[in-house]
């Protein structure tokens, strides 16, 4: 069912395609069956010695040879050009709906798996797709075509072919018994071996300082072993196809001349018979074979196209109202938490409890609280990348749920706690999502994030090359390109999750002067383990277990809330703090 779902793919012209692989299908089987008439025209020939008859016979065989040969290339030609752009078509849609997708939809299906369903499962859709266009219909023809054909011969003859093509079957049923099982469960393995394998990539700087590399490899060895093991098990008995083939090959023909002879004998046959006949037996034998191949590899093509299908049909649960509420264009920049709740799929507990809080243009917000304490997760429901689970985030007055996604996010400078870059330059990474960036805006941008400093000492300064994930430059320089990137885009709202904490204090502070002086108008959430970086914030959240334990000022709430104070005097002296 999957597979013929992810078949609604092909546009009208490859079905004309298909119907042209069709016709030529039976033009390729009509030739092969002239063939044989051919042959055992030649046979005849060859017996009684007519060279007229031995010309016509043989130039007839390459004529209709040929003819044979065009249909398979044209067919070969046509089908992989359909099941390519199928393919191409699948990726597309696939790579599409996981950008779409919101992070709890990635959670659900692991980014090693999603991977793997966008590479092998849908070359392996497109491999046994090839082969039905191939087999599915031309050998069904050619079994029957030739069954026709030989049963008007002689049913002693007849009864050979049956033994033979008896045996393939049942030799084939055994063989799926074995391996179906198998296949069923190959992607699984590969899954697991391309986690293993990013994982171990990725961070292998971690595995080098912690010594686990015997570790690592350990549980890449297991993962490749089983993949092994399986494709051994697998491959070893479909090797087995090929003595299998030439030993009823060669066992049917020997049947058919043995019983030929006899038959020759009583003179109710001839010899060119006997050929025509062994040639359209060993026709029925591998038309058999190809039908049973298919249906071995089809249960492993039907998997793998679920696994695809699956991601095309999961519906992004963040998507945009089908009438957008447009806000209104005098209100920029503010922000209301309205009673919100959050609890991420499959959590126990909502990481998110209650909380109210409301952020006017221009000012600053800061939420602080021990690590687990829900900071993240709460920035993350401003730029919409979860759905609240109660209440409301409002932005400019209206409902998230009720925005366009690109409206929203257009607004909001995103600087997340894993601030991530990507492969090219620097100017690439500060302009990220941008259709066009100006000098001046770049150059903004760099210097309001402290940037410009080490970027222009880069020896290509704004065209040096950052490597994917930002991995050739510090966590302090990562930061503040990241801090840059958002600045670029000019937002109405900056959200800073615990993005000044690779820097020191002096840049700490200089990075938020710059912002406070740059971009006087836009409100700022920021998100800091240091009491320093939010002293002077308009309002500040504490945090504990999801709940906002205290609200206010940092005078307010040093007077008032408990888990604050302790959290600054860990931090700062009684005369800093000017108790
Ligand atoms: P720090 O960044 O360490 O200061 O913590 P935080 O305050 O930003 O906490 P965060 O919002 O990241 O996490 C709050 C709670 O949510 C923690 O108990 C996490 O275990 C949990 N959590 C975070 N991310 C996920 C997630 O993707 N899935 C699930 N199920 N739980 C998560
Ligand atoms: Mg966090």
């Amino acid at each position: 069912m999957s597979l013929l779902r992810l078949y609604k793919r092909f546009r009208w012209y490859d079905w004309v395609f298909f119907a042209f692989i069709c016709g030529l299908t039976v033009l390729q089987v009509f030739c092969s069956m002239k063939n044989v008439d051919y042959m055992q025209g030649l046979t005849e020939a060859i017996v009684t010695l007519d060279q007229d008859a031995i010309w016509w016979n043989g130039g007839m065989m390459v004529a209709v040879a040929a003819g044979q040969f065009g249909c398979q290339v044209v067919i070969a030609i046509l089908a992989s050009s359909m099941t390519a752009s199928l393919a191409t078509r699948l990726r597309e849609e696939v790579y599409e709906r996981v950008s779409a997708y919101g992070l709890s939809e990635i959670d659900r299906f692991s980014t090693a798996s999603l991977i793997t369903r966008t590479s092998n499962d849908i070359e392996n859709v497109q491999m046994s797709t090839l082969l039905v266009f191939r087999m599915l219909f031309s050998a069904p023809v050619t079994a029957i075509w030739a069954i026709c054909k030989i049963q008007a011969t002689s049913m002693e003859l007849t009864w050979v072919a049956i033994v033979a093509v008896l045996i393939i079957v049942l030799a084939l049923s055994a063989m799926m018994f074995f391996v179906l099982p198998k296949f069923k469960i190959s992607q699984k393995i590969i899954d697991r071996l391309n986690q293993v394998t990013r994982e171990g990539i990725s961070g292998v700087r971690v595995v080098r300082a912690y010594n686990a590399e015997q570790y690592q490899n350990d549980k890449f060895e297991k993962a490749n072993d089983d993949l092994m093991n399986l494709n051994l098990y697998t491959s070893r008995i479909m090797q087995l196809m090929n003595p299998l083939m030439t030993i009823v090959l060669d066992g049917a023909s020997l049947g058919i001349y043995a019983v030929g002879a006899h038959l020759m004998k009583s003179l109710a046959i001839d010899y060119a018979t006997i050929v025509a006949f062994s040639s359209l037996c060993i026709q029925i034998i591998f038309a058999f074979m190809m039908l049973l191949m298919l249906f071995v590899m089809m249960p492993r093509a039907m998997v793998c196209a679920r696994r695809v299908d699956e991601v095309l049909r999961l519906k992004p649960s963040i998507v945009d109202p089908e009438e957008e509420v447009l806000p209104d264009p005098a209100i920029q920049g503010e922000i209301v938490f309205d009673h919100v709740s959050f609890a991420y799929e499959g959590g126990a507990h909502p990481v998110i409890a209650d909380v109210n809080f409301a952020a006017k243009q221009g000012q600053t917000i800061a939420f602080i609280g021990e690590t687990g304490s829900g900071k993240t997760s709460l920035v993350n429901l401003v730029a919409r990348l979860y759905d609240v689970t109660e209440g409301a985030v409002l932005v400019d007055g209206v409902n998230v749920k009720d925005m366009k996604q690109a409206t929203l996010r257009k607004k909001i400078g995103f600087v997340p706690q894993k601030g991530n870059l990507f492969a090219g330059t620097v100017r690439e990474n500060i302009g990220f999502g941008l259709d066009e960036m100006d000098e001046d805006t770049m150059r903004k941008a760099a210097e309001t994030a402290c940037a410009s400093e080490f970027i222009e000492k880069m020896p290509e300064g704004y065209e040096s090359h950052i490597a994917a994930g930002g991995t050739n430059v510090s966590g302090g320089q990562r930061q503040r390109l990241c801090i840059a990137r958002a600045c670029a885009i000019d937002p109405e709202i900056f959200v800073f999750d615990d993005s000044f904490s690779a820097l020191d204090f002096k840049t700490d502070k200089a990075v938020r002067e710059n912002l406070a002086k740059a971009y006087p108008n836009a409100t700022k959430l920021i998100v800091a383990q240091r009491v320093g970086t939010i002293m002077d914030a308009d309002l500040i959240l504490v945090l504990s277990e999801g709940k906002v334990v205290g609200q206010g000022t940092h005078r307010e709430l040093l007077a008032t809330c408990e888990t604050y104070r302790d959290i600054a005097l860990s931090q700062l002296s009684k005369e800093e703090l000017g108790l």
